[in-house]
């Protein structure tokens, strides 16, 4: 049985549109999007095998837009009844260990874990950067719950350009800036490209608000506190009077800041299911870091590519969070 589905996948991957990926290995063209070879067999298991709950909580995210941040905030707001403020578990965990991803961590090496101890809690809580349209029918026919982050294109590009040259293979030359940003105007990158991405989660979300709930990395930025709230009466668990007399919510958004979380001990050290450093999921946290990486020309492609991408879609990206500059598609 094993056998006729690793000969299968191995008939699917020949016959799949390669490219060279940003950080070693490739990525594979399948179902609409550039899918890492890491995690191509993964990602067929749990689109296969995943079979959701009405409770469950899944944290869709593109890489590089705040997943690990999402992950902190989501994951003490719905369980912070089971531990003592002083026992915060993001004091001796990462976020990624806290909310694991299905197909970089739980189907990696196993189409059928045991997804019930994976979390330490009920609700379930997962993660994911699988797009919309290729999630498992059981998670967008359930009720289960998807809570979405996405960011500017420009700063998610930067993010992703650093990340990759810091995690990429010695044995290759480094991607310049112009490939780097070649491969990114094409779409060809990890779970790219971002506008569908995005648009699908969008989309969905604009459809179903009770089932998906839509953030933005700016946003948080700007008012984590109101974004909090948000997301913890979109969970079920909303904040109480008295949790709220007591700052509980400030709290969380202290813990889970970017300054506190990069200097913890457990997300200094150690790796990732998927080999990555934890560190490296913490670089600058800030909202338009890209003004100081981006030539006015790429800015200007880059601009247009957002326009003719989101145009009619009602979706907008903050470039800047201090001039609370906006790109709506019609500039
Ligand atoms: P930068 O590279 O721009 O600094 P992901 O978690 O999806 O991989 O996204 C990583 C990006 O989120 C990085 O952006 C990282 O620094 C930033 N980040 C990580 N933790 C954060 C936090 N708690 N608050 C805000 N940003 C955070």
């Amino acid at each position: 049985m094993e056998k006729s589905w690793d000969n299968e996948f191995q008939e699917l991957v020949k016959a799949l549109p390669k490219e060279d990926g940003w950080i070693g290995s490739h990525l594979y063209f399948y179902q609409g999007f550039w899918c890492p070879a890491l995690v191509l067999k993964s990602f067929i298991s749990f689109q296969k095998n995943f079979q959701a709950f009405a409770s469950d909580v899944i944290l869709a995210t593109f890489p590089k837009c705040g997943t690990t941040w999402l992950k902190a905030l989501a994951y003490i707001t719905l369980y912070r009844s089971h531990f003592a403020r002083d026992e915060n578990p993001l004091l001796s965990s990462s976020p990624h260990q806290l909310v694991r991803f299905l197909e970089y961590d739980l189907y990696l090496n196993n189409p059928f874990p045991d997804l019930q101890n994976a979390c330490a809690y009920e609700p379930r809580l997962f993660a994911t950067h699988v797009p919309y349209a290729s999630l498992p029918t059981s998670i967008t026919d359930s009720n289960s719950k998807i809570v979405y982050i996405c960011r500017n294109p420009l700063d998610m590009f930067i993010s992703l350009w650093l990340f990759s040259t810091k995690l990429r293979d010695n044995n290759l030359r480094p991607l310049s800036p112009d490939e780097a940003f070649d491969k990114f105007y094409h779409g060809i990158y990890a779970f790219g490209p971002f506008f569908e991405h995005v648009l699908g989660y969008w989309k969905a979300s604009r459809e179903n608000p009770n089932k998906i709930l839509f953030l933005k990395y700016e946003d948080l930025m700007e008012d984590t506190n109101s974004h909090l709230k948000n997301l913890a009466m979109f969970l079920g668990v909303p904040f109480t009077e008295d949790e709220e007399k007591q700052g509980v919510v400030p709290e969380i958004v202290k813990m889970c800041s970017f300054e506190n979380l990069k200097e913890l001990e457990v997300n200094k050290k150690g790796l990732h299911a998927s080999g990555i450093p934890n560190a490296d999921f913490f670089r600058k946290g800030e909202v338009g870091d890209w003004s100081n990486h981006l030539t006015p020309s790429m800015v200007e492609r880059l601009e247009k590519l957002v326009q003719e991408k989101v145009n009619n879609s009602g979706l907008t990206f903050k470039l800047s969070c201090k001039t609370s500059r906006i790109f709506h598609p019609s500039e």
